[in-house]
């Protein structure tokens, strides 16, 4: 490799990396990969084909070949990795040069790497990019967060690279610190809870509707032309017409019911609770996820444990009807969710997360894409400083006329004995909110009972407390 003839570096040549970094050749940028694997350094610059590319497995060799102030991105798998990569590459980098960590970080440990490197003097960007291997080659949602200045130095290869939505890049400046990782763990909560809302929907489908996988792929293709159109409901529809090669079935009844996951689905919710922010449909996805990997559990409940359900048959057509629109309804409440803790926690943080430039570059490139999206973009270019997107007069009135659906499906669902947290919780969270008044002053009534713990009153200021029973 020559010296600094090369625009932008890549360290980590899995699919992902490799593919992102063939996305920046496409647009006419020298690229330099390394990986310690000799093999997938190769593999980089056959698939670069005449593009300028060129892998290695020398530290040294990778960073003396980038032009400076050198622009060396990471996607390498989160946690210590990370730490060893940055490392690695400190002793051969100079002042000002700039260091993009593209995986899927928890942000804490965001924090800690800026604030480690900018006292070295080394620039550092959290950033967020989505869209699986797929989205890296064509175009990626991305996120980036850190230092605006160090956000200018590669801000126009990003922008080359990333999915465009009417000629709009789906890449923009999300704030400091950790911001940019902070908002890709949001979008993966959201993703979570969509995907297990995706999966009640399949159940409620199938064992209340009586569909077959032919007709499943019918109605989620029908779904996917209208308000629902989505990333995640067009690959839904793929799978249930996907036929398996190892036997005559249909693959998807030869997939495990056990859903793995990463982690940054549990993030959220965990941080969501942190800064007492309720998210309960990303909650119910990532419990969901646990429920789902006691396989050997469920299976002898199965045995022992039954619902005594009284569900009735239902009219196919007019339940797939009930069942779009409460999957609309909660598919937007997700979406409220996760953008009032980016709210939330924008402010605590000092992040200064802008929500309408959040859901402009989520309309393309990531797994969350959904035409949804630019709707949720009129409603804060509308109120920007709106609290919670059901209280937008974008979403509002639909809200409440959806509604009245996935209290029919919910309803179904308890006859008929089949789990539907995430729906439910939607629901439930949708209750909660526009009730003004709910019944935890019973809980306050017995903090202060059993432990003097003083309560609020409704018709004066103050606090109180009883001696209760007296
Ligand atoms: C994306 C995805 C991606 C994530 C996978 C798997 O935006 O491209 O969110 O980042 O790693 O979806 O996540 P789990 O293993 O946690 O399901």
């Amino acid at each position: 490799m020559s010296q600094e003839e090369y625009d932008f570096g890549m360290v980590g040549l899995g699919v992902m990396g490799r593919n992102f970094l063939l996305n920046v050749a496409d647009h006419g940028y020298a690229v330099a990969g390394m990986d310690q694997s000799a093999e997938k350094a190769k593999a980089l610059e056959v698939e670069a084909g005449d593009k300028k590319a060129k892998g290695t497995t020398s530290t040294e060799e990778f960073v003396a070949s980038l032009k400076k102030p050198r622009k060396i991105m990471l996607l390498v798998p989160a946690g210590k990795v990370v730490d060893i990569v940055i490392n690695s590459l400190l002793p051969h980098l100079d002042q000002g040069d700039l260091i993009i960590d593209g995986g899927n970080s928890f942000f804490p440990d965001t924090d800690r790497r800026s604030v480690e490197l900018e006292e070295k003097g080394i620039r550092f960007l959290g950033v967020g990019v989505s869209g699986g291997a797929e989205g890296a080659r064509r175009g990626p949602s991305i996120m980036p967060g850190g230092n605006k200045s160090a956000y200018e130095v590669v801000a126009p290869i990003l922008e080359d690279v990333s999915a465009k939505v009417n000629g709009e890049p789906c890449v923009a400046f999300m704030g400091n610190g950790s911001a940019g990782h902070y908002v890709k763990m949001v979008h993966n909560g959201i993703e979570y809870a969509i995907m297990q809302l995706l999966a009640e929907s399949y159940d409620l489908l199938k064992n209340v509707g009586g569909l077959s996988n032919q007709q499943l792929g019918d109605t989620f293709t029908a779904w996917n032309k209208a308000e629902l159109e989505s990333f995640l409901v067009e690959i839904t529809a793929e799978i249930f017409y996907q036929k398996d090669d190892l036997t005559e079935g249909d693959l998807i009844d030869a997939i495990l019911d056990k859903a793995k996951q990463k982690g940054t689905g549990k993030w959220t919710s965990q941080n969501a609770m942190d800064n007492g922010i309720p998210v309960p449909t990303i909650d119910a996805a990532v419990t969901m996820r646990g429920m789902s990997s006691l396989k050997a559990e469920r299976v002898s409940a199965s045995e022992i444990l039954s619902a005594h359900t009284n569900g009735s048959s239902v009219d196919a057509a007019a339940f797939a009807e009930d069942m779009k629109k409460a999957l609309l309804f909660a598919t937007i409440i997700s979406y409220a969710q996760g953008l009032s803790l980016l709210k939330e926690v924008s402010d605590e943080k000092n992040y200064e997360l802008d929500p309408e430039a959040i859901a402009r570059i989520w309309r393309g490139g990531c797994i969350i894409r959904a035409s949804l999206l630019e709707d949720i973009r009129k409603a804060f270019v509308a109120e920007p400083d709106i609290k919670n997107l059901m209280a937008s007069p974008v979403f509002a009135s639909s809200l409440s006329e959806l509604q009245a659906s996935c209290r029919t499906v919910v309803k179904h669902a308890i006859d008929a004995g089949i789990p539907v947290l995430a729906l439910s919780s939607a629901l439930s969270y949708f209750d909660a909110y526009r009730r003004d008044r709910l019944p935890l002053n019973l809980t306050q009534a017995q903090r202060d009972n059993f432990g003097s713990h003083t309560y609020e009153r409704t018709d004066r200021a103050g606090v109180f407390h009883t001696e209760w029973g007296s």
